[in-house]
């Protein structure tokens, strides 16, 4: 469990079976995030989750995103994660709306940042999001990542992000 100012970042239990499937099934947060919307029921996602806690991917972490008080608002993620090439993809959802533009996702992805690089050998962050989701991309812009490229995939336009460790080592000791 790792506490930050505003967020406590977590690992994953059933009890957030039920947010996550309120979350996969938001037409909303599928447009922002440019995934289509899950269409399973809750009792299959239920058992889908069960087994995915139950045998972690060794190429993929998850934690929640709580507030100080105990409110699951969101999760984040790197997967992907390549031993050899040192690096991973990092994801994040702040999946309840009541918590968007407070700088709830900056603290989480700042403190998810903070632990890969300081707690693991991966020495690059990416990640892509849409080129229209300028909130997604401010945030990201604020905690230390730039963006490398342009990718076009199944009719959507991403912008890539990075953000590599000697970069962050300097904004740490700048900060
Ligand atoms: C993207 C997301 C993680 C950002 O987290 P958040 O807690 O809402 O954002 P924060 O408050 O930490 O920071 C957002 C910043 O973008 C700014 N912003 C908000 N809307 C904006 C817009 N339309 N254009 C430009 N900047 C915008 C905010 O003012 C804030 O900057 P500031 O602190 O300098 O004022 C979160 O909103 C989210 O998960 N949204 C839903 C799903 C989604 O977008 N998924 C895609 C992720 S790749």
């Amino acid at each position: 469990m790792i506490v930050a100012n505003k967020v406590i970042l977590r690992e994953k239990n059933l009890a957030d079976a039920w947010d996550d499937y309120t979350w996969e099934t938001d037409p909303e947060l599928a447009q922002l995030d440019a995934v289509p919307l899950a269409t399973t029921t809750f009792s299959q996602h239920l058992s889908d989750y069960a087994n995915q806690l139950r045998y972690p991917l060794p190429t993929s972490r998850r934690l929640a995103i709580d507030t100080l008080d105990g409110k699951h608002i969101g999760n984040c993620t790197f997967y992907n994660i390549s031993e050899t090439r040192g690096e991973a993809e990092l994801g994040i959802m702040i999946g309840n709306h009541d918590y968007w533009n407070k700088g709830y996702g900056t603290e989480a992805v700042i403190t998810l940042v903070n632990h890969i690089f300081s707690q693991t050998n991966i020495r690059r962050l990416y990640l892509k999001t849409l080129e229209s989701n300028n909130r997604a991309q401010k945030c990201f812009q604020k905690c230390g990542f730039t963006p490398y490229g342009h990718l076009s995939k199944d009719g959507f336009s991403f912008v890539l992000m990075e953000i590599y460790y000697n970069q962050w080592q300097e904004q740490q000791t700048k900060a």
